[in-house]
């Protein structure tokens, strides 16, 4: 499973890329927003910061099929590299996708919510969906019920696009979606801190360290195998 965040803050991407299995960027026009910054500058500095390889999502803000065709084949050159842009579902959205298809460019259909949706748009040709596990759950739906089925959708019709399971907003729907056997997940940097955090771990390191010191002090292993 791929692990990509979920923010535009610059600092938070060049922190999660040092530290995790990053694959990529996404941001939708809230993300955006929240840095209340030059969108070219944001968006050419996150790809700088990620690399041509990895993979960089970014919505359109269009919501006619032409204007979504447009804006989505120039931000593909002026952002380089691993491009998709995500598309909201809709009539037009959809008619985007089959046109940008033709040219190439990747889709992410974003704003799933139910089965039928993420079929269609994968059968339209978007490369990923992206359902929204936590806005289903905050309805008093079933988000993680909604991944598994499609996923198994997918895998019934030989469906060639991938589940990138996105809103999240704790450690359990993460995990759950790992076990749907969705192909990626969008999470925001702290989500990713809590996914590695347990408190058992920090005990373990403390009690590794104290019977170290009991032991050797404040040397180091590097100190002890120094040829005399
Ligand atoms: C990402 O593709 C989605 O836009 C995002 O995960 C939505 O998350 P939210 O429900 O926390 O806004």
């Amino acid at each position: 499973m791929l692990y990509i965040i979920d923010t535009a803050h610059l600092e938070e991407i060049r922190k999660c890329v040092e530290i995790y299995p990053v694959a990529g960027v996404t941001t939708n026009p809230t993300i955006i927003s929240k840095e209340n910054t030059d969108f070219g500058y944001l968006v050419k500095t996150i790809r700088e910061i990620i690399g041509p390889d990895r993979m960089l999502h970014i919505q359109t803000t269009s919501t006619t099929a032409d204007a979504i065709v447009k804006e989505a084949m120039e931000l593909q050159q002026f952002v380089g590299g691993d491009f998709y842009i995500k598309i909201p579902i809709s009539p037009e959205g959809l008619k985007a996708t089959r046109k940008l298809k033709k040219y190439g460019v990747k889709v992410t259909m974003t704003a799933i919510f139910t089965q039928q949706q993420a079929l269609i748009s994968a059968l339209a040709g978007a490369d990923f969906v992206a359902p929204y596990v936590n806005r289903l759950d905050n309805i008093v739906s079933d988000g993680i019920h909604v991944v598994n089925e499609i996923v198994d959708q997918f895998k019934n019709y030989g469906v060639k696009a991938k589940v990138l399971a996105a809103s999240f907003k704790n450690v359990e729907q993460v995990h759950k979606a790992a076990l749907a056997g969705c192909h990626a997940v969008t999470i925001n940097p702290d989500l990713f801190e809590k996914l590695i955090y347990h408190p058992l771990t920090y005990y373990a390191i403390d009690d590794f360290s104290k019977d170290w010191e009991s032991v050797y002090g404040d040397q180091k292993i590097l100190d002890l195998i120094k040829e005399k």
